[in-house]
């Protein structure tokens, strides 16, 4: 059966006291809306309907993409208009409403409310709450058969009493919608137009009422202020973390480890506190990752060492390459097998070759290293003359003494070395010194300036 997906997404998130709408404040690094919107493709959906209303520029700027429609909710009266702004696109056999500020809603779950919607049986998400102040109430008669759900405003004391409540997630045969919709008023409390009230509706008309329960209930939380969205955070961290371990990683304190994007972990992999891996991350078996790195964007090949405090981006570790502590590696470094790059050195669009070592306090831009080469402390390759980027290119067994800087563009052949404290301006050929300094002389006797 063909499914249209509705996103409730105009509301304003008044308690985020925030110039950012409330749908995109991040959870793991991406926008709630973002997490609802992954979800739902899961589903494969006929459409996605994204309903907008405060921040609406700003959430379609964001999130734009071809699989998804913005409608335009100017005013917000409540969560049936909300729907309603969308009928005109609809036309699948089922509809599910789902909402931008609940992002951890997991796919199974909402496959398994989908199972139980048919042209005449509507499905409806609920969860038992301790507390479910401010949820709607799920109303019951005698033989359990769902006949309404009440807002907690519009409750009598005894509806309150009810722990059932009313997730807003449903699923509904799309036929059926728009007269439903057309015939809730706002004849309540709140003088809004409640989506809620088309299970009663729907009862009227003769159709039944399944319903589903997450297996969590943090999946059908919402975030409406930020310290629910601190809570969110954790939980999908939390979880993060707890899928990691099943595949056998170990993580020194999960509490402490934080992934914004999606990782594939190998085994044996040791990670430790305070470790963010963003973006798209691949680490293969058997790689240790010390304490405080950034990791986005890159892969971590078989063995490699990242240690301490080290930031990573847009970066190829070669098996049994090691780095850090305190390395900065920028987008298109690669570092061959069992390259070695120490502590204090940056490294942009740069390779080291198999074996390659950049020890100690370096800037590597724009440059290739061959196998097994060295690069002395302090060496700087000279890779911006002010307009343009030039490369360092270097042959196999290369020995760059301390202090060099490498003006490029720069050739250095295979076995070429350059004495310490060098400006290389000139290429440098195979087997070949290279000295760029000032001769060293010494003034005997050398009578130091006293203190008058
Ligand atoms: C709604 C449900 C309630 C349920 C609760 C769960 C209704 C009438 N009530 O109540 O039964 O227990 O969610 O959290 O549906 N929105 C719009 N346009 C609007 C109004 C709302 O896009 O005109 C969006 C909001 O941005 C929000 C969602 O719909 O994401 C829910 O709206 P909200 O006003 O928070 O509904 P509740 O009163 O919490
Ligand atoms: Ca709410």
């Amino acid at each position: 059966m063909s499914l249209d997906i509705v996103i409730l997404a105009a509301g304003q998130g008044t308690r985020m006291r925030s110039a950012l709408p409330k749908v995109l404040h991040p959870v793991a690094g991406r926008s709630m809306l973002g997490h609802v919107i992954d979800t739902a493709r899961r589903l494969e959906p006929r459409s996605i309907q994204v309903v907008v209303g405060h921040g609406a520029e700003r959430v379609r700027e964001t999130l734009a993409a071809d699989d998804l429609s913005f409608v335009l909710q100017a005013e917000q009266l409540g969560t049936g208009h909300a729907v309603a702004q969308a009928l005109p696109a609809l036309s699948a056999e089922r509809v599910l409403i789902l909402y931008g500020d609940v992002p951890l809603i997991e796919a199974d779950t909402l496959r398994r409310l989908l199972e139980h919607v048919a042209p005449d049986r509507l499905a409806l998400l609920t969860v038992d709450l301790a507390d479910p102040t401010g949820y709607g109430r799920i109303l019951r008669d005698t033989r359990g058969a769902v006949t309404a759900i009440v807002e907690h405003k519009d409750a009598t004391p005894e509806q309150r009493a009810i722990h059932e409540g009313n997730t807003g997630i449903l699923a509904v045969p799309g036929a059926r919608l728009a007269d439903w919709l057309g015939r809730v008023s706002n004849r309540n409390a709140q003088g809004e137009y409640y989506l809620t009230d088309v299970i009663a509706l729907a009862v009227a008309d003769g159709l039944g009422i399944a319903t589903e329960q997450p297996l969590d209930a943090m999946e059908v939380q919402g975030a409406n202020d930020r310290l629910q969205l601190a809570e969110l955070e954790r939980h999908y961290q939390r979880r993060a973390a707890a899928r990691l371990m099943a595949q056998g990683v170990t993580l020194r304190d999960p509490a402490r480890f934080d992934l914004r994007g999606e990782a594939s972990v190998g085994r044996d992999v040791t990670i430790d506190i305070n470790v963010i891996l963003e973006g798209s991350v691949l680490i293969e078996d058997d790689v240790q990752i010390g304490p405080n790195c950034v990791i986005r964007d890159s892969t971590l090949r078989r063995g490699a060492v990242v240690k301490a405090n080290s930031h990573l981006e847009g970066v190829e570790l070669g098996e049994g390459a090691d780095c850090g502590p305190f390395a900065r590696l920028r987008p298109g470094t690669v570092l061959g097998a069992r390259a070695h790059v120490g502590n204090f050195v940056e490294l942009k669009n740069a390779r080291l070759g198999e074996g390659a070592k950049a020890g100690h306090l370096s800037y590597l831009g724009d440059a290739d290293v061959g196998a097994r080469s060295n690069i002395g402390a302090g060496t700087i390759t000279c890779n911006y003359d002010g307009a343009n980027k030039h490369r360092t290119v270097m042959g196999e067994d290369v020995f760059v003494g301390s202090n060099s800087a490498l003006v490029a563009p720069l050739n250095l052949g295979a076995g070429a070395t350059t004495g310490a404290g060098s400006t290389v301006t000139a290429d440098v050929p195979a087997g070949a010194l290279a000295v760029g300094r000032g001769k060293q002389r010494n003034i005997e006797g050398w009578q130091r300036p006293r203190k008058r």
